[in-house]
């Protein structure tokens, strides 16, 4: 159902989002990557996609949190690719501290990549998905968002914020036949979360499952709901347990 299909995902040169890229190629998208920083590791996924699966792929740096940036690099992925079928917003920053220290800056930097940077790809994407009249739209959200954490209140609340914008965009796309569902990951093995060991007794015991999860089972979810044609508005934990 993927195949010949053109997928967008911000921060795709790495971690989650390039298992997501990988993932989407294996079945036949097409993929444009969008990366903040790290040119050689895009490029090298995108190799990756094209002598592996045969696919077109192509990457752009741009900063998801800068507007009329995200404008521009939909306008160049249009003109590459020709249209939008599926959207993951998968880039996300960390600033972490308790909220009676935080600084203003690093509350905001982390609404403004995690939550304003969805809403930026969605934005520029939208008349696609509205003249397509379909497609799907997977926000990367997390059980942070979910459960609150301490030490994590600009990141939980825009990682909650994401779910809300997930539910709106899902009834105001759901007449155009558009999907639009978010996935909450747990404790994913990356550089984001490198330093929190997967041998550490005392996470493990907090995860039913009693493991970190990898990029690839999130992928496969993002895959299942950028697939499925009847579920909108969802938020599907991929987490081992810990946050049901
Ligand atoms: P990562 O740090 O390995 O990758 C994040 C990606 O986002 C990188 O490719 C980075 O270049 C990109 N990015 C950051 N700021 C950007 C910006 N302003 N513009 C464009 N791209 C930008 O992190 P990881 O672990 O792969 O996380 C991916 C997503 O999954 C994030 O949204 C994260 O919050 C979420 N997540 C991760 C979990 C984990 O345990 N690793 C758990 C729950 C959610």
């Amino acid at each position: 159902m993927l195949k010949g299909k053109v997928s967008v995902v911000t921060g795709g040169s790495r971690g989650i989002g390039a298992a997501v890229v990988k993932k989407l190629a294996s079945l036949g998208s097409d993929v444009a990557v969008i990366y903040a920083g790290n040119e050689a590791m895009a490029e090298e996924v995108c190799n990756f996609c094209r002598s592996e699966y045969g696919v077109k792929a192509g990457h752009y740096r741009c900063n998801v949190a800068d507007f009329g940036e995200v404008k521009d690099t939909v306008k160049k992925i249009k003109e590459d690719f020709g249209t939008v079928n599926v959207l993951v917003n998968n880039a996300g920053i960390t600033r972490d501290g308790l909220v009676a220290a935080m600084g203003e800056q690093a509350f905001s930097d982390v609404l403004d990549v995690n939550l304003k940077g969805a809403f930026n790809m969605i934005r520029h994407c939208s008349a696609f998905f509205i003249r397509n009249k379909g497609g799907s739209i997977v926000n990367i959200s997390s059980v942070s968002g979910i459960m609150g954490n301490a030490g994590q209140a600009n990141y939980a609340a825009s990682k909650a914020g994401l779910i809300g914008l997930t539910k709106s965009v899902a009834r105001e796309l759901a007449p155009k036949n558009v999907t639009c569902n978010a996935v909450a990951p747990g404790f994913i093995e990356t550089d984001m979360t490198r330093g929190i060991s997967g041998e550490d007794n005392a996470l493990a015991g907090m995860i039913p499952l009693g493991r970190m999860g990898n990029p690839e089972e999130v992928a496969n979810a993002v895959a299942f709901l950028a697939e499925s044609e009847y579920i909108t508005g969802e938020v599907l934990r991929v987490d081992g347990g810990i946050a049901m």
